[in-house]
């Protein structure tokens, strides 16, 4: 019988609940009123002869890096930051290197980490999730090969200061240093300058969150030219599809969409968090699209508010199972009228659940 590699079998399955997500989807931190019309317009124009030839990536590369500020050679577009992550992966990693993250992270790190046969090393975040630079620090060892740091953190929403995440890049120079800024928009801190100066520092986006495409997957993975050049190597070069290609320019032109969403999501965010506190409802400070909150300290206390919320047309995610985060959700924030939305059902809610306030994550 075919097998596959003994380590295949030990990967957890990850499976995030994609299926029927009927109502106002706040549950996977994506734009909630969907992309630029200028996107869908040039969607609309694509032929069949533009969907016949396989995808030609360099052009629209050009115009990314222009908009980040860098050279075409410091950037690989890629089909979402999965796939930068799983080509970092592959690049840097072999069987029995180590590769750090720091949890609760986001969950393809340790997957592709594991699938390459990498030995994954988890720093855990103290209970208030701020992020621990001294912990991550002293796991870094000459076997360290990659560190994946999501910042802003998901699902925390927290983040790490400039000066730490610099210096994990400086006492690692044996190890790809990835700083996954997937919610860079709602943040507005980037270490992409220091691309040129630190040669093993890497900054992924994405256009999944802010700008409405988690569905035609497109990122992008910036780093030295040189180690871009290798990436290149183990990369498809059709690994975007023509369709976001075809976007990618529009949605880089129409920036007054982007600065709208986000500055309808901070306000959401600031809402959100004023009603959790005046709830006594334990939440962490986000730089995110989305609020973690402590709703209880029992996987049920979630699961309680998670579907009473399905009740009244909102999902929420459930991410009890996460190490550290029993009895906690995450609330994706979208437009003015989402959030109102949002606040009326979660005050209801609330209000009929009385949780044991006393037992709350501390
Ligand atoms: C930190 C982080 N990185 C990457 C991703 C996935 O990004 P993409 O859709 O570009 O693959 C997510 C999605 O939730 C995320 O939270």
């Amino acid at each position: 019988m075919l097998s596959p590699r003994s380590i295949v079998r030990k990967i957890p399955q990850y499976h995030p609940p994609l299926a029927g997500r009927d109502g106002l989807r706040l549950d996977f931190n994506e734009n909630t009123v969907g992309c630029s019309p200028r996107v869908l317009a040039r969607l609309r124009q694509l032929t069949a002869d533009d969907l016949a030839r396989y995808p030609e990536r360099e052009a629209v590369a050009a115009r990314v890096a222009e908009f980040l500020g860098i050279r075409s050679s410091e950037l690989l577009l890629t089909n979402g930051v999965d796939e930068a992550i799983h080509l970092l992966c592959q690049t840097y990693l072999d069987p029995g290197d180590e590769a750090l993250i720091v949890v609760p992270t986001y969950s393809m790190y340790r997957i592709y980490m594991a699938a390459a046969g990498a030995n994954v090393v988890s720093v855990s975040s103290p209970s208030n999730f701020e992020f621990p630079v001294t912990e991550v620090l002293n796991q870094i060892s000459p076997r360290t090969r990659l560190i994946a740091i999501a910042n802003p953190n998901n699902p925390t929403g927290s983040v790490a200061q400039r000066d730490d995440l610099l210096q994990i890049a400086r006492s690692a120079p044996n190890a790809g240093v990835l700083i996954d800024e997937a919610y860079f928009e709602f943040y507005g801190q980037t270490l992409l300058d220091q691309c040129r100066e630190l040669p093993n520092l890497f900054v992924a986006r994405t256009f999944s969150k802010a700008y409405g495409l988690a569905g035609l997957r497109v990122g992008v993975l910036a780093g030295n030219s040189d180690q871009v050049h290798l990436l290149r190597r183990v990369c498809s070069p059709y690994n975007v599809n023509a369709a976001a290609l075809a976007c990618l320019p529009e949605a880089l032109a129409d920036q007054s969409y982007i600065r709208q969403y986000v500055s309808e999501v901070l306000e959401g965010r600031t809402r959100l968090e004023s009603l959790l506190a005046s709830s006594g409802i334990q939440f962490w400070p986000s730089q995110a699209n989305f609020v973690f909150a402590g709703v209880g300290s029992t996987p049920q206390d979630s699961a309680a508010i998670v579907e009473q919320m399905r009740t009244r047309g909102i999902l929420v995610r459930d991410r009890s199972s996460d190490p550290g985060c029993a009895g906690c959700v995450r609330i994706t924030l979208g437009s003015r009228e989402q959030t109102g939305r949002l606040l009326t059902a979660l005050q209801e809610v609330l209000q009929r659940l009385p949780l044991a306030q006393g037992a709350l994550p501390a």
